[in-house]
This record gives C-alpha cells, sequence and structure tokens, in this order.
C-alpha cells in the first residue's frame, strides 16, 4: 500500500442527499437551525484554520499546550499501534501524538476521519512526506453515522481533539460516545478533548472575534447551502451572533436576518421566510466540567483513567479505556 490513502465511506450523491435532508428540516423547524458539519467545505476549513490563530481563540494553543506536556504520557498509557482521529482537520495537533507514538517504536497507522475532502487530502499528503515510514489511511466519513474502520493492527487509541464533542447535542453525545466505543476492544482508548466552563466574557470573545474571522466561518454555511442546493442566502443580509448559554453551559452562534426576507432554495421546491432579527442556530460548542466528562464516558463503557488540564485550567484531555 502506498504511503497515503483516501477512502470514501460515502456512496456517490450520499452527502448531497443528507444536505439536503438537513436543510429541509433545519429550515422548515422552529426555531430555525442548520446542523455544523456543513461548515466544512474547502473555504470553510481554510476559516477554520485561520480560527485556531486567533488571539481570542484559545482552545487550540490549551489543547497543544496539553498534548506538548502528555504526548509520551498518553504513548506510554496506549501503546498504540493505530491512532485514529475523528474530525482531523489539519492535523496539526496529532503531530504531537504521532511523534510520541512513533517515539516508542509502536504506531503502524494512522487513521484520518472528517467530511472535509479537502482538508484530508493536505493533512494527510503533508504528514506522509514528513514522516516517512508512516502509513496514512485517511477516511471521508461523518462520524456520527456508522463509521467503520479500515483493518489494522491493535491496540487502537481514537483521538477526538478540539473540544468537536461540544458541537454535538447532549442526546447526540450519548450517542456518539457509545458508538466509539463500539469501535474499539477492551484495553483500547479514547483521548478526548473538552472546553471547560470559564468566565463568560472570555468564552463569548472566542467565538465573535475583533477580525470577523469567526463571523466568516458562521456564515460560510449559507455560502454552502447556495453553492450546493441553488439557494439565494446573501450572507451580507445576516449578522453573526455568539452567546453564551449558562443553563445549558454552552456558546450558540447564530445567525440573525437583518430584515424580513425570503430565501428560496430551489433544490428542495422551499421559500423560507425570515422575520428582521429572525435567528438561524447553526452551532452549539458545549463547556464541560470535570464530573460531567467523566460520567459521559463510563456512560459510554470507558473508564476514565487520565484527566489533564493546561496551566491555566482552560481545557482538558481525557484519556478513556474501554472496558
Ligand atoms: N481536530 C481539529 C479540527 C477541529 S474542526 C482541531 O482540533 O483543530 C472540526 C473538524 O471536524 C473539521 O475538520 C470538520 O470538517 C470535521 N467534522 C465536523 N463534523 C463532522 C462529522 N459529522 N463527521 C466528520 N467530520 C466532521
Ligand atoms: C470545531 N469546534 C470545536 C469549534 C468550536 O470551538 O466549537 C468550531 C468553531 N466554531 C466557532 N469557532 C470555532
Amino acid at each position: 500500500m502506498s504511503p497515503f490513502h483516501l477512502t470514501r465511506t460515502l456512496p456517490e450523491g450520499a452527502t448531497e442527499a443528507a444536505l439536503r435532508q438537513d436543510v429541509l428540516r433545519g429550515l422548515t423547524a422552529t426555531p430555525k437551525t442548520l446542523p455544523p458539519k456543513w461548515f466544512y467545505d474547502a473555504r470553510g476549513s481554510e476559516l477554520f484554520d485561520e480560527i485556531t490563530e486567533l488571539p481570542e481563540y484559545y482552545p487550540t494553543r490549551a489543547e497543544r499546550e496539553i498534548l506538548l506536556a502528555r504526548s509520551t504520557d498518553v504513548a506510554a498509557a496506549t501503546g498504540a499501534r493505530t491512532l485514529v482521529e475523528l474530525g482531523s482537520g489539519s492535523s496539526e495537533k496529532t503531530r504531537l501524538l504521532i511523534d510520541a507514538l512513533t517515539g516508542t517504536g509502536a504506531l503502524h497507522t494512522y487513521v484520518p476521519v472528517d467530511v472535509s475532502e479537502s482538508a484530508l487530502t493536505r493533512a494527510g499528503h503533508a504528514l506522509v512526506a514528513e514522516r516517512p515510514g508512516l502509513r496514512v489511511h485517511a477516511l471521508i466519513a461523518d462520524f456520527t453515522a456508522g463509521l467503520e474502520l479500515p483493518d489494522s493492527p491493535g491496540p487502537r487509541l481514537l483521538a477526538f481533539l478540539g473540544g468537536t464533542i461540544g458541537n454535538l447535542l447532549p442526546a447526540e453525545r450519548a450517542a456518539f460516545l457509545a458508538s466509539v466505543r463500539a469501535l474499539l476492544a477492551p484495553g483500547d482508548a479514547l483521548l478526548l478533548g473538552t472546553d471547560l466552563v470559564k468566565d463568560e466574557r472570555v468564552l463569548v470573545r472566542a467565538y465573535d472575534d475583533a477580525a470577523g474571522v469567526t463571523a466568516a466561518f458562521n456564515k460560510n454555511v449559507l455560502t454552502v447551502v447556495d453553492r450546493e442546493l441553488g439557494a439565494d442566502f446573501d450572507p451580507g443580509a445576516f449578522d453573526h451572533v455568539a452567546l453564551w448559554d449558562a443553563e445549558r453551559e454552552w456558546i450558540e452562534m447564530r445567525l440573525r436576518s437583518r430584515t424580513a426576507q425570503t430565501v428560496k432554495v430551489p433544490a428542495l421546491d422551499l421559500a423560507v421566510d425570515f422575520a428582521a432579527g429572525e435567528e438561524l442556530r447553526t452551532e452549539v460548542s458545549a463547556k464541560f466540567r470535570k464530573e460531567g466528562v467523566r460520567a459521559e464516558l463510563r456512560a459510554a463503557g470507558l473508564e476514565p483513567v487520565h484527566w489533564w488540564t493546561d496551566s491555566e485550567g482552560r481545557f482538558a484531555l481525557s484519556l478513556g479505556v474501554a472496558r
């Protein structure tokens, strides 16, 4: 096998069918919603990478700090021969884990999984060029929809970094963690990144940066629906909104219609009315506490064995071992 291999797990047309279903459901619901996975076309993936460099967006730096300090502990604790990463994006921080697992001599294959083909291809080619001997088997797949992994030697370490688990709703999280457990054999492990509850102002700033990159990322979902379904959303007719829901302990991103307007979605034969000021929810980003994370892991059959945070206690990495 060549060191870089890419598999499309979704049949031809499945992505468009899923988008049509999500847009139809979401734009005819009250309140209106769209799932966050549709942010990530090539432009959305680029915008996310820009977000990770913003002064206000601390999670990437905080998680990198933990990985710098703890990757060798993760390697020693897991001895993983296969590293699977869900929502791998640029795989930038993952290099720390890959190097630690290569250092123990154990790593055989890295399996990045993402819906973004552009991110997977870029990251995969760069990795095999930088790290001769590493096999990369990338999967274009939706990690919430019956993921199947390629054959590769155990033990497996499954990494889910960046706090992306917070982009799932609580009920989706429970089903997701159960499906992750089903991919693991006893003794395999999950390394889970979770952003933590903190001062509201710090949180809101991270999702409403001064340069407007997060606003562009948020509006990009409208561009995706325009391009894929022929809709006539005008991104300039919506304002970016980021707010903290103190009860549910999550950030919500929304798009607020500046005026009363009707948006047409020809592929669905749909016309969607927006009142002036009406909001469309595009993302939740849940923030966690230690006991909550441990309870969710345990409920899925994963024993929490490590909890590591950055020096400022902003972000945590948990290691859970499959029972
Ligand atoms: N793990 C990286 C990237 C986080 S951005 C980091 O920590 O910086 C979230 C990533 O998850 C994006 O690359 C996006 O394309 C991917 N993603 C979002 N929803 C997904 C889904 N349902 N299935 C697979 N990948 C998804
Ligand atoms: C990918 N995910 C963890 C990011 C987050 O922080 O929830 C996506 C994001 N949304 C706005 N900024 C970044």
